[in-house]
């Protein structure tokens, strides 16, 4: 793909975030544009904030967008922290009919984790690598020798009977109030079934945690190295405009 700049918008539980891409550097060309998650998240009402944010851009380009469900061939498929009037949407129709961009939607935490490969942390990463977007959910992507595996979603596998991302999210801390200590004990759990199940060679802990790295890395327990993601929250932005160009491929190698 010759295009280098390309609209990436991140999609979550609280904000809807875009700038443009520059997808050969992997950095913002432009300041980050934010506007709040309507409330409720229908598909109807972000659909109008995701065109908002490309009418904020005058864009007319094309637009990668991480979106915090499964989604397959751009129709979402589950949408845990967003609303049920998104499932079984044609996402990749729906945006580019809207805006009348040609849209390319995939799950958020494939995207960060894309951007985390090629430019932040996992660069040039042989093994395998498993990052963790920490926020609203629990997003995850593993990659081996830099290739992905689509919509991995543990985020929900069962930890104390519960799903566990309502145990050790970013929101669970603020909602319940936790010390970091507390919390990190709690992500730590996640962390040893994670580990029991993939054995990856390296853990990226993504998402607004990740600027946080300095109060709950000491009571992270692993046999994986771990290591916060560098781009921070830019990851979700920078991958979605990234996915388009090489989601294709399943791999950030090429
Ligand atoms: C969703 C995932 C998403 C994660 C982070 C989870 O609730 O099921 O698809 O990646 O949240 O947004």
């Amino acid at each position: 793909m010759k295009l280098k700049k390309i609209l990436g918008i991140d999609i979550g539980g609280s904000g809807v975030k875009g700038a443009i891409v520059h997808t050969k550097k992997g950095g913002l060309i432009t300041e980050r544009y934010r506007i709040p998650t309507p409330q409720p998240p229908t598909y109807k009402a972000v659909t109008e904030v995701v065109a908002q944010i490309v009418e904020h851009f005058k864009w007319e380009g094309p637009i990668g967008v991480g979106f915090p469900g499964v989604i397959q061939q751009g129709v979402a498929r589950t949408a845990a922290n967003l609303d049920r009037s998104w499932i079984d949407k044609d996402l990749n129709r729906l945006f580019s009919k809207k805006t009348g961009c040609k849209v390319h939607v995939v799950n958020d935490a494939d995207a960060a984790g894309m951007a985390e490969m090629k430019f932040g942390s996992g660069k040039g990463f042989k093994g395998s690598a498993i990052l963790i977007t920490v926020g609203t959910g629990l997003g995850t992507v593993l990659f081996s020798n830099g290739k992905l595996m689509p919509n991995m979603e543990l985020g929900h596998v069962l930890l104390h009977n519960r799903d566990a991302e309502l145990y050790a999210s970013d929101a669970a801390r603020k909602a319940e109030n936790l010390s970091w200590e507390a919390w990190g004990k709690r992500f730590n759990e996640y962390l040893a079934l994670i580990e029991n199940l993939l054995w990856p060679d390296l853990i990226i802990i993504g998402g607004g945690v990740s600027k946080k790295d300095d109060k709950f890395l000491e009571h992270l327990d692993t046999r994986a190295k771990v290591v916060p993601a560098t781009l921070l929250n830019e990851a979700g932005i920078i991958g979605a405009a990234l996915a388009s160009k090489y989601l294709n491929k399943l791999s950030v190698e090429s």
